[in-house]
């Protein structure tokens, strides 16, 4: 007689994208962490600051995988030029609707924003993101697997992956860099989120990953860490958590600053982050 596989022997990047199938799940997602326009999260906010500067110099196509719910992409609509592609890739439907409605904001309240906030960015040097403008820039959303993506060689000049990469173990992370390496140019980049050494249990030591281990993995794919920014300092964490719960936005965006530019290089110096943002470029 055949024995049916039971969930807990399935391999995990199968669980993942399982996880996320739920149109309940995706429906509440933004939600329960703080992902809304209108929430105030440091840890958010980090993510964003440090993603802008990751993207800094990106002037080609970007592909976001396992976009889900498009809350990054829709903070970054306004980086490089204005015809830049922007591609979002997620292997849940459900998850992909969340996207196509969050991305698609009514148009008219969006370019009205869209030119207050500019004009305020430019009266004062900032960028009008700082200002909450949703920009206009198309985003293609596209339903397939991440391990198997339907794009010619050297398509992007970036590659975004949050929340994903970060959940895989070292031997499906090692297939997914291999992946981003085929469809990245050389010089582009990859830039993802992973557990630090205190944001996991010992059982979960794979995910678990210090600066030294983190170059060593990516160099044996064809990578270069290029730059780590950590977004999980405690002091931040601490002093912001007043301004959290008043909604301040603009006290958590200074305090997220911080972490970017004062703690992540701490952290890498002592080999000790507890989590951040990776940057990585392919070098062959
Ligand atoms: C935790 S969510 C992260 C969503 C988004 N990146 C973020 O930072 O909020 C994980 C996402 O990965 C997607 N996913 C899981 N396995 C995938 C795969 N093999 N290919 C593409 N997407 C996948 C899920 O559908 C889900 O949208």
């Amino acid at each position: 007689m055949s024995k049916e596989p039971t969930f807990n022997s399935i391999d995990p990047k199968e669980k993942l994208k399982l996880a996320y199938q739920d149109v309940q799940v995706a429906k509440s997602y933004d939600a329960e962490r703080d992902f809304r326009d209108t929430d105030v999260s440091l840890h958010y906010e980090t993510e964003i600051i440090g993603l802008r500067q990751a993207l800094k110099e990106v002037n080609g196509p970007i592909l976001e995988v396992a976009i889900g719910t498009g809350r990054l992409c829709r903070r970054l609509r306004d980086i490089g030029p204005p015809d830049m592609c922007y591609v979002g890739l997620d292997v849940s439907l459900p998850m992909l609707n969340e996207a196509r409605k969050s991305l698609k904001e009514n148009p008219c309240q969006a370019s009205c924003r869209f030119v207050m906030a500019n004009l305020f960015a430019k009266l004062i040097g900032e960028s009008a993101d700082s200002f909450g403008a949703p920009q206009t820039r198309p985003v293609h959303l596209i339903r397939a697997d991440a391990f198997q993506m339907p794009f010619p060689n050297e398509s992007f000049h970036a590659v975004i992956g949050f929340r994903f990469i970060k959940h895989l173990s070292p031997s499906n992370r090692r297939l997914i860099y291999r992946e981003v390496n085929r469809v990245l140019i050389k010089d582009g980049s990859l830039i993802f989120d992973f557990y630090g050494w205190r944001r996991r249990t010992k059982s979960q030591e794979g995910s678990r990953l210090t600066p030294v281990t983190l170059r060593a993995e990516l160099e044996e794919s064809g990578f270069k860490l290029t730059r780590i920014y950590g977004t999980r300092h405690l002091l931040p964490a601490l002093l912001s958590s007043p301004f959290r719960a008043l909604r301040f936005k603009a006290p958590v965006r200074a305090l997220g600053l911080l972490e970017i530019k004062i703690l992540s290089p701490l952290d890498e110096l002592f080999d000790r982050s507890r989590g951040g943002i990776a940057v990585a470029k392919k070098i062959k």
